[in-house]
């Protein structure tokens, strides 16, 4: 009889604490009620200590979530255990997952403590979050660095004062699947008491090993696995959930272990996480890539053609990603739009399938064909969380090639119309100059992508934009025919998500929260401005 593995969705945590990665609080309980439906077993939904974003979502999610577990992280200490209690509170199957760095380099040179006094905090730490919450997790940060024998002393006082889940990290993506796996095996072993606890992988992918590692970690006897939907996390990011969930159900032969997710809620998932972050997944990305099932090579196609199995280990149905066997074009109908978007994962109600079906048919006049990518820029673009503080009623841009442009645009706001130009070097910086004098609200761009969305020569531009307001980072996208209108839309729409931010809450403590520079894109793209 196969084991179940329980998947542990870190997603809006791991993940969104990672830079260009952040969400709001509409956009952080949709892609929660994605993971419910994905069927993830316990669901992690913040830092609640982190700030008072972080706080409302987790509060929020344990609210409205009911069939996963909720869990929140907090440090070992009295504050962030009462902060992620206080947040998880009305969860139906609350979790606290405190965790304190073990390994000699963290003790040394972050927390500035002995051995002794970080086994009297854990011992601390897992007895007041079990005080409040009969489900507590324990993470030895950096626990793939930590001596071993050590560690084995912190998960035994972890398991002594009730902690229910050992979750061994490899925070800093070290590990290779031998000591990774030895080290579970030595935790299982060597802790007394492990009959009642479970252990819990959480690998991060700075040598591109977290995969490999976590199904190491099943194999020394870990029963949960913490992973990330496209794998967004620190740094390099953390084990793809997607990659995780298919090699258990494809290789089942190999390793007898299932998981409860819904396989083929995976491309939606995916989708919706690159929608809400403006974080592309490269197209070769396994199982989610734009590339994952394309056959190019003349023999794979022939192959394909003759037997799919020739070349194909999943079938792109497996993971929800709709075949193209059926192109949209001007000539189709409300019906059949409505089923492709069925099929991309958008339930779309019918006042939304009616916005959606003039905006189809507005591009189905100017382009023959229409592809999913367009069609999930048309709902991107339009379904927005955030209410639009400022329409674009007017957009005009003049450049020239002396390096001087100017943008004029027309504003709305409650009713009133706001004009104004401004000049730089480049059209679209114009725009953003001209948008931010009508704001108030000077913006700095961290990251900026051009792509063009369907394939031939009448396929549109897709601009992502990532601004920083007031030392806070937001993200717009939107696709037009002409980049700089597409790169003033996709500011405004980050603009208008910083103003109902800073309306909606003022932050509180931030920890830990990388700050984002101009990225490598801007420079590259645009030397001279943009
Ligand atoms: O990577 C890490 O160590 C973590 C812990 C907080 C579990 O994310
Ligand atoms: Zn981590």
């Amino acid at each position: 009889m196969p084991d179940k593995v329980f998947i542990f969705d870190t997603t809006l945590r791991d993940g969104e604490q990672s830079p260009g990665c952040s969400m709001n609080l509409p956009e952080k309980i949709e892609m929660a009620r994605q993971l419910d439906r994905l069927g993830v077993d316990i669901l992690e939904a913040g830092f609640p200590i982190a700030s008072h974003g972080d706080f409302e979502a987790v509060k929020a999610i344990a609210a409205e979530i009911r069939r996963p577990m909720i869990a929140a992280l907090a440090r070992a200490n009295e504050l962030d255990i009462n902060r992620a209690w206080e947040a998880l509170r009305e969860a139906a199957r609350p979790r606290i997952h405190t965790f304190l760095a073990t390994s000699d380099i963290h003790l040394q040179y972050k927390l500035h403590k002995t051995r002794e006094e970080i086994l009297k905090m854990i011992s601390w730490a897992v007895g007041h979050a079990k005080s409040r919450c009969q489900d507590v997790e324990f993470s030895p940060e950096d626990a793939g660095r930590t001596d071993r024998g050590y560690l084995v002393e912190c998960c035994q006082a972890a398991v002594e004062a009730g902690a229910t889940v050992l979750n061994l990290p490899d925070t800093v993506g070290f590990c290779l699947e031998s000591d990774y796996e030895q080290m579970f095996r030595d935790v299982q072993t060597r802790v007394r008491g492990m009959d009642r606890v479970a252990l819990s992988t959480h690998t991060h992918d700075d040598l591109g090993m977290a995969v490999a590692n976590t199904l190491a970690g099943l194999r020394g006897g870990a029963r949960q696995v913490e992973c990330t939907i496209n794998g967004i996390g620190e740094r390099a990011g953390n084990a793809a959930l997607e990659e995780v969930a298919m090699i258990l159900r494809v290789r089942r032969d190999a390793l007898p272990l299932y998981t409860d997710i819904r396989s083929e809620e995976i491309y939606a998932s995916s989708l919706l996480l690159t929608r809400l972050t403006g974080m592309n997944v490269q197209r070769n990305k396994a199982i989610v890539g734009r590339n994952a099932f394309a056959h190019e090579a003349g023999i794979h196609q022939d192959g394909v053609i003759k037997n799919a199995i020739t070349y194909e280990i999943i079938t792109p149905q497996t993971v929800g990603m709709p075949s193209n066997s059926i192109v949209l074009g001007k000539h189709s109908g409300r019906h059949a739009l409505a089923k492709r978007y069925e099929d991309l994962g958008y339930q779309l109600t019918k006042p939304e399938l009616e916005r959606a079906y003039a905006l189809f048919t507005q591009l189905a006049d100017r382009k023959k064909n229409i592809y999913d990518e367009d069609l999930l820029a048309i709902v991107n673009e339009d379904f927005q969380h955030i209410p639009e503080l400022y329409a674009l009623k007017l957009f005009q841009s003049v450049s020239s090639n002396d390096g001087r442009s100017t943008a004029t645009l027309e504003l709305e706001k409650d009713g009133a119309t706001f004009h104004d130009s401004a000049t730089s070097e480049g059209p679209c910086d114009a725009a953003f100059r001209a948008i931010d004098r009508i704001t108030g609200m000077p913006g700095t761009i961290s990251d900026f992508s051009v792509h063009t969305v369907g394939p031939g020569t009448d396929g549109v531009a897709e601009v992502r934009i990532r601004a920083r307001f007031d030392g806070r980072e937001f993200a717009g996208k939107c696709t037009s025919h002409s980049v700089v209108e597409a790169a003033a839309r996709s500011y405004l729409q980050a603009a208008n998500k910083a103003a109902y931010d800073s309306k909606r809450t003022g932050e509180a403590v931030s920890v830990g929260r990388v700050s984002v520079h101009k990225s490598e894109t801007v420079d590259r793209l645009f030397p001279g401005g943009y």
